[in-house]
């Protein structure tokens, strides 16, 4: 048998109490009315009896219903919180299991730039000498690209990365800005294989193109001295003469184009940099295209302010120069005319390469540094380039901290801009 209930006990105890009243009022009343009346009294007391009873029951049951309700919202609560207890758990289970598992090396680190957590991949990843927690990374850990990417982010609270090479493994150092908190967090990526894929892929680009270049300088050769034989030919083979004269020229720069990209992506650091007159530097490349602007009917004209220096690499500045203006050329129709100019901007400087061009599409404007990528492939082949000229102008700006920009607007001509970085201090003038 169970235990009465609260109610229950409460129940019995008000109809114990009720039929007490009852006796006492049915008493009273006989007391009252004396032995004749005793019938009516006994009659009222009882009435007033049943009347107390179904009164105290009727609280009674509604005591129970709110009792009853007050124990479903408590066992509802209770089931709630014991589920949120578990999802928070549970979701704190899962964190850990990703930090846990994860093979990429996490560090978070507090508003000061101590470490409060590492992951155990950061150990594997890291020839951590002691208990990081609590200290500056670079107190336990002996690789400085990682404090600079922290120290680049608590700084800016933007992200920042470092590349390292430790213990022979390739690696990426990623600093992030907490969003909800002071610190920032560390990632460590070991990208050994992909490197090494990039760099095979590289290789045999290089070789191929490297291997190719021996035959395709020979039928150069042969086919500039059948053209020097005109001539002495017989008409009908001009054509063909012409066409492998052409085409040999055509494969030759895609060649060199091709061992120059492999041989810029294959640079692990940026070239070094000089301070140099970009007044010299772009009079140079201007000249070399003079003669061609002429036959071509086209004004090539500078406009470089007097004095303007800039850290460049010479080489590669004139090299990328070069393929803009080619391209300025090659794109800008007869009376037309492309202005090659440079002008400091901030600290840093723009040179450009202005055309009254066909114009590039705004749409093409995403992709127009891409490998072979061409506005219109049939009309920009006949033209005769490879499609790799703004590659490399992309690939030796980035060599030298530089950006290049392009503003275009199709019948209205176009500007690419070699946007260079500030100068840094400490980097040598040429004598
Ligand atoms: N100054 C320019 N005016 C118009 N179109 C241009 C200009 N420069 C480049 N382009 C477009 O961008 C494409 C890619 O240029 P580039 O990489 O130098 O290759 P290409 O060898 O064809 O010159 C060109 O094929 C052409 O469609
Ligand atoms: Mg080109």
């Amino acid at each position: 048998m169970t235990a009465p209930s609260r109610v229950e006990l409460a129940l019995a105890r008000a109809a114990v109490g009720s039929a007490c009243a009852g006796a006492l009022l049915g008493s009273l009343a006989a007391g009252v009315y004396g032995e004749p009346g005793a019938g009516g009294a006994v009659a009222v007391g009882a009435f007033a009896l049943a009347g107390g009873l179904a009164w105290l029951r009727s609280i009674a049951v509604a005591e129970r219903a709110t009792w009853r309700t007050q124990e479903a919202v408590h066992t509802r609560n209770t089931e709630t919180l014991a589920r949120a207890l578990a999802t928070v758990h549970e979701s704190h289970a899962l964190d850990a299991a990703m930090a846990r598992e994860t093979p990429n090396g996490l560090l978070v680190l507090d508003a000061s730039g101590r470490v409060l957590r590492a992951n155990p991949a950061l150990f594997r990843l890291l020839p951590v000498r002691d208990t990081p927690n609590g200290r500056r990374p670079i107190e336990t850990i002996p690789v400085p690209e990682l404090q600079d990417a922290v120290d680049e982010t608590a700084r800016t609270r933007q992200s920042a990365e470092r590349a390292a090479s430790v213990d022979g493994r390739d690696l990426v150092l990623r600093a992030l800005p907490l969003e909800d908190a002071e610190g920032c967090m560390g990632v460590v990526l070991d990208v050994t294989s992909v490197r090494a894929a990039e760099k095979a892929r590289r290789d045999f680009v290089a070789n191929v193109s490297h291997e190719l270049r021996t035959p395709v300088t020979a039928i150069l050769g042969w086919a500039e001295a059948l053209a020097q034989e005109r001539d002495d030919l017989p008409p009908h083979v001009h054509d063909m003469v012409d066409a492998i004269d052409r085409n040999a020229r055509r494969l030759g720069l895609l060649i060199e184009d091709v061992l120059q990209l492999s041989r810029i992506e294959a640079r692990r650091a940026d070239l070094p940099v000089e301070v140099e007159a970009l007044g010299s530097l772009v009079d140079e490349v201007v000249a070399r295209h003079a003669s061609r602007a002429e036959q071509q009917g086209i004004e090539l004209r500078v406009e470089v302010g007097e004095e303007l220096e800039a850290e460049v690499n010479a080489e590669a500045f004139e090299h990328a120069l070069g393929n803009l203006v080619d391209n300025a050329l090659k794109y800008t129709a007869r009376g037309g005319c492309v202005v090659v100019g440079a002008e400091a901007r901030g600290e840093g400087v723009d040179v450009w390469v202005k055309d009254t061009g066909i114009g590039i599409a705004g749409v093409h404007h995403p992709r127009i540094f891409e490998r072979f990528y061409r506005v219109d492939a049939g009309r920009d082949r006949a033209v005769g380039g490879t499609g790799l000229g703004l590659a490399l102008v992309k690939h030796l700006c980035r060599a030298m901290r530089a950006d290049v920009l392009l503003e275009s607007e199709p019948g209205k001509g176009s500007t690419f801009t070699i946007r260079l970085p500030a100068r840094h201090t400490n980097v040598t003038r040429r004598p």
